[in-house]
């Protein structure tokens, strides 16, 4: 039997994307982000909606063309259900439910979470897939946790974040140095031309395999607050030191906890998915550990790790294959645990 060709659809927080699939191979991942959040420092929910709702068509349209497939052969829908921002939801919702009507063709809800986690089957993510089970750090700007995937669809949640979520912690940070939204890849960037160990930073003692990101931009934003009042240039003139020894910090928190997890479980299959994954010091870490501790390490292709509908479309591949729809009653939701979604 021929594998179903399955659209995916994206639209959580400000990338509107669709993606194609056949079987695990991606036909195409087509995103449109939105630079017109870059000016106030994080995501406007009103303008994203806005953004995605003239952002939507066209992305489909190429996503299709792109995978030089007619929209008539799609087999099924996939979309984001939630975690996310419940006006740029309703978009992609909206338009899968109308989309799968008008074709006659089945619907499928995706967590998101999920979705970040299961890229790593997508056919080009990895040289190999990981073999369950494994442990996934899970990092993004929502959110921060360390996932026990013991199958596609049972995963347990071992541990997360008690405030800020990684990426937000980069981004709150970067707002901080005065850098444009979002500032995780320009922190990554800037960070290569300085000194990891030029200033130092606490780090939080939690319980467990929790994390606390708070902490660490109170402190940054004290830190800097006093060194201005004696040199009014201090972050431009500390700008590669500053990004450099934050991200430094931000990975060994990262690390410890997941280190931790692994040691303790017994597990050796270690992968790091989300928008945060695509940093290049938290993936030398890994390598550092797959060196060290024989680690078998899963870092996903660069366009997997952030937002992408090519982690919806697996998601919806993999339901669609255990017969998995829903109807058209089905609702956005905002807060969308990962474990929730097991339960039905
Ligand atoms: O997964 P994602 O696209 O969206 C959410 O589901 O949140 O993740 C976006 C987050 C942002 O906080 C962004 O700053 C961070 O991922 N990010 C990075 C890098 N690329 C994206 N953080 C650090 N280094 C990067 N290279
Ligand atoms: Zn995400």
């Amino acid at each position: 039997m021929s594998e179903p060709i399955i659209l995916g659809i994206e639209s959580s927080c400000d990338d509107t994307s669709a993606a194609v699939i056949c079987g695990n191979q991606i036909l195409s991942n087509i995103a449109a982000g939105q630079a017109i959040h870059n000016d106030y420092g994080g995501v406007v929910p009103e303008l994203a909606s806005r953004a995605h709702q003239q952002n939507i068509i066209p992305v489909i349209h190429s996503s299709v063309a792109k995978a030089n497939i007619h929209i008539k052969d799609i087999s099924a829908i996939g979309f984001t259900r939630g975690p996310g921002l419940l006006g740029s939801l309703l978009v992609g919702t909206s338009f899968a439910k109308s989309l799968a009507m008008s074709l006659g063709v089945p619907l499928i809800e995706v967590n998101h979470l999920q979705a970040h986690i299961l890229a790593h089957f997508i056919a080009d993510a990895n040289p190999e897939p990981p073999k369950f089970p494994f442990l996934c750090l899970t990092v993004s700007g929502g959110h921060t946790m360390i996932v026990l995937v013991k199958d596609y669809f049972d995963m347990q949640i071992i541990g997360k974040t008690t405030d800020d979520a990684a990426g937000e912690a980069f981004d709150k940070i970067g707002k901080i140095f005065d850098l444009d939204y979002p500032a995780g890849p320009i922190i990554d960037r800037l960070a290569k031309g300085g000194n990891a160990d030029a200033f130092k930073f606490n780090k939080p003692k939690l319980e467990k395999y929790d994390y606390s990101f708070s902490g660490i931009k109170t402190s940054v934003l004290y830190f800097i607050q006093k060194e201005v009042q004696k040199n009014p240039n201090f972050v431009n003139n500390n700008l590669n030191d500053l990004c450099a020894s934050i991200q430094k910090n931000i990975v060994e928190i990262l690390m410890l906890k997941l280190e931790k997890a692994a040691e303790d479980l017994g597990i050796k299959e270690v992968a790091i998915a989300g928008g945060v994954s695509a940093n290049s010091a938290l993936r030398e870490a890994m390598s550092a550990k797959a060196k060290h501790l024989g680690w078998k390490i899963y870092i996903p292709k660069f366009e997997y790790t952030t937002d992408n509908a090519a982690m919806i479309a697996m998601v919806a591949k993999l339901k669609y294959d255990r017969g998995e729809f829903c109807d058209l009653s089905v609702s956005a939701t905002a807060r969308y645990d990962l474990e929730e979604s097991f339960k039905s």
